[in-house]
């Protein structure tokens, strides 16, 4: 990927999170997914006032994918306040497996522009994954 479609969906991330409902945190992520076939889907945080309901951008933005037709993630990033690159909770990096392979780019950023891209593989080493046919 070129630097310019980077920053560009870093920059979308951006404006997507200011959408984000997370009253409780004040901790707002945004979350911009493109599949194999080119088409883009959203997602930001929403929480609840029972805290275990709260749910992850990124997670969010794969189930709305998911919904549309989406079987495979190509890029999916993530964009947070955070000091260093934001990096996705445990149970987001399963369900990104769920729907990844070995060429999906995970680009986490935060938001002065400072990102980092990595693998599934990167994020989740030794994973568990049945094979489904
Ligand atoms: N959160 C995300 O949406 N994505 C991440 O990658 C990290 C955490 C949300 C969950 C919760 O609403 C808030 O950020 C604070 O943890």
């Amino acid at each position: 990927m070129e630097e310019k479609e980077i920053r560009a969906l870093i920059q979308k991330a951006m404006e997507v999170r200011k959408n984000a409902y997370a009253p409780y945190s004040k901790f707002l992520v945004g979350a911009v997914l493109i599949d194999e076939e080119g088409r883009e889907y959203r997602g930001v945080n929403v929480e609840n006032t029972s805290y275990g309901l709260s749910s992850c951008a990124e997670r969010n933005a794969i189930f709305s994918g998911v919904a549309k037709g989406m079987k495979k993630i190509a890029v999916l990033c993530v964009v947070g306040d955070t000091e260093d690159p934001i990096r996705p909770c445990g149970a987001c990096r399963q369900v990104i497996l769920e729907f990844a392979n070995e060429d999906t780019k995970i680009i986490l950023s935060n938001l002065h522009g400072k990102y980092e891209v990595f693998s599934i593989e990167d994020l989740l080493p030794n994973s568990f994954f049945v094979k489904i046919y």
